[in-house]
């Protein structure tokens, strides 16, 4: 059986260290990692995770240029379950927003909403305009999942990596890959 392919994208906003502990539980994951980063996320992965295109590589099944708008993930004949792109600047918020494909990862956001298929966005900015959150609602409105890196306490985190975790595991229960590591609240004690 062919196995699902995921396409991960990864834009400049802060939040880099998502992406990475995202990729590291997809690869025991039943499914295929194809990973686009756009320049600005080339800079958190270097400023954030002290990581480069060609790290962040080595935890993905294909890599793809960003400004090869010809790539397979380009066409819709590509045939993914979805995209989730963590973290989400607002630029590529905007892009996604207006079918404004002018780099693959636009593209391949493009394609994955005209196919009616899943895209998770990780949106990160703080405070938000009035752009950013009317960008947001209509593509919660277009069926977008709009997952925000937002600070949880209920799953009582000890460190950065824990919070961290506990956003991986929302984006992967979205994608039905939750681990059973995942903290699920089920009511006060
Ligand atoms: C270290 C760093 C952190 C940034 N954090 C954010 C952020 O949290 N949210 C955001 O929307 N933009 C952020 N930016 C700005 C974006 O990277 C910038 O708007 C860029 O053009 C986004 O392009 P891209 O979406 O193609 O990566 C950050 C930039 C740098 C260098």
């Amino acid at each position: 059986m062919v196995e699902k392919r995921l396409i991960i994208g990864i834009s400049g906003a802060s939040g880099a260290p998502i992406a990475v502990a995202l990729l590291k539980a997809l690869q025991s994951m039943p499914v295929q990692t194809h990973l686009v980063v756009t320049k600005g996320g080339e800079m958190t992965l270097s400023q954030e995770c002290g990581m480069n295109l060609e790290d962040a590589s080595k935890l993905a099944d294909v890599t793809y240029d960003n400004s090869n708008i010809g790539a397979a993930l380009a066409s819709g004949t590509f045939t993914a379950c979805g995209m989730v792109v963590a973290p989400a600047s607002m630029k590529t918020v905007a892009g996604i927003h207006s079918g404004y494909s002018d780099n693959l990862l636009l593209r391949a956001a493009d394609v994955v909403l005209k196919e009616g298929r899943k895209l998770i966005l990780v949106p990160r900015e703080s405070p938000l305009s009035q752009i950013h959150l009317r960008n947001l609602l209509d593509l919660s409105q277009m069926g977008v999942r709009i997952l925000p890196p937002m600070l949880s306490y209920y799953s009582s985190p000890q460190t950065i990596e824990d919070m961290t975790n506990h956003m991986v595991g929302k984006i992967l229960d979205q994608l039905g890959y939750a681990p059973e590591t995942f903290i699920r609240w089920e009511g006060m004690k």
